[in-house]
């Protein structure tokens, strides 16, 4: 890619997202991701870890939004926050500085009951299993334990048939708990933030993710790479989405998330964006790739 001729963002209007099956902002024609039907019944679980070891790139947002629309369609959502930063666990309303015990010491004691540590939020269908600041000890904690890498894994059984779907939130990294989610994972979804350097890491991380699932985990595979923070009204943003479809092709996912402020405006009332916008064009985004993932069959 030129830097210097995407360095300027040039405004062409009307160019905005188009609708089913013309050019959708990947630039292939868009496929109509119908509504999924209602399940009969609940779980087991398939687990997603939500993975870039990009700071800012939008996996906090994506495991939120992209729950929370899970759950308006019925589905039973557990979201795991995996990150000492416990942005998700603040995104979704629990005040994490008054917790005794979180998935850290899940991770790190025995005799804790996962459903202890489990709450449930305001929004129908999603439960979280929180962290906080004590979650960042774990790491250096965990390197001398026999199977590592499989504690999350081992954590999560006893509640895996109580969900259709468990998203992981991992902090920006490559650690050990990373690769914890990466090993209790059946699927990674990759969020890619519509910028310059996007693909900057991402060769790692799929190098990373492969050699897990050599040693570690054979079941995993990339659901999808998803566009974030995208300004259709820049050429920018434009070819940074062209680019990584060149690169990735069908592993791309159709629907981007667009840049809106919308999205800090919901993280800050503690709310999804399918509560707190529910008819905003964000809301709509994250309901379609619910749909796009279902369809794909990254999700029940
Ligand atoms: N589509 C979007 N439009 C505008 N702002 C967004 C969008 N998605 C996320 N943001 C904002 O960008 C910031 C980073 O997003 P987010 O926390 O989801 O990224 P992250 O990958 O989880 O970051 P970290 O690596 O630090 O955990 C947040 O302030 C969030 O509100
Ligand atoms: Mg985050």
């Amino acid at each position: 890619m030129n830097r210097e001729a995407t360095a300027t963002y040039e405004r062409l209007p009307g160019t905005e997202d188009t609708g089913v099956g013309q050019d959708g902002p990947t630039g292939r024609p868009l496929p109509d991701f119908p509504v999924p039907a209602p399940l009969n019944g609940h779980g087991p679980a398939r687990i997603i870890a939500m993975c870039n070891q990009k700071g800012g790139v939008g996996k906090t947002t994506t495991t939120i939004n992209l729950g929370a629309a899970l759950a308006e369609y019925g589905r039973k959502v557990l979201m795991v926050d995996f990150d000492p930063q416990g942005a998700l666990s603040v995104g979704l309303g629990v005040r994490t500085h008054e917790l005794d015990v979180t998935v850290y010491n899940l991770m790190v004691e025995r005799g804790h009951d996962i459903r202890d540590v489990i709450q449930t939020t305001r929004v129908h269908n999603i439960d979280v299993l929180p962290a906080n600041i004590d979650l960042s000890a774990a790491e250096v904690q965990l390197v001398g334990e026999v199977a590592r890498e499989q504690i999350l894994s081992r954590v999560l059984r006893p509640v895996l048939d109580d969900y259709d779907v468990i998203l992981i939130d991992c902090q920006p990294s490559l650690g050990l708990l990373t690769v914890n989610a990466l090993t209790a994972a059946h699927g990674v979804v990759i969020p890619l933030e519509c910028e310059f350097f996007a693909m900057r890491g991402v060769a790692l991380l799929i190098e990373t993710i492969e050699k897990i699932t050599d040693r570690l985990n054979p079941r995993l595979e990339i659901d999808g790479i998803l566009a974030t923070m995208y300004d259709g009204r820049t050429l920018h943003s434009r070819e940074v989405v062209r680019s990584v479809v060149d690169h990735f092709q069908d592993q791309v996912f159709h629907t981007v998330i667009s840049r809106t402020v919308k999205f800090p405006d919901a993280t800050l009332a503690a709310e999804p964006i399918t509560s707190y916008a529910s008819t905003h064009a964000g809301a709509e985004a994250y309901r379609q790739l619910a749909r796009e993932l279902i369809a794909r069959g990254g999700a029940p």
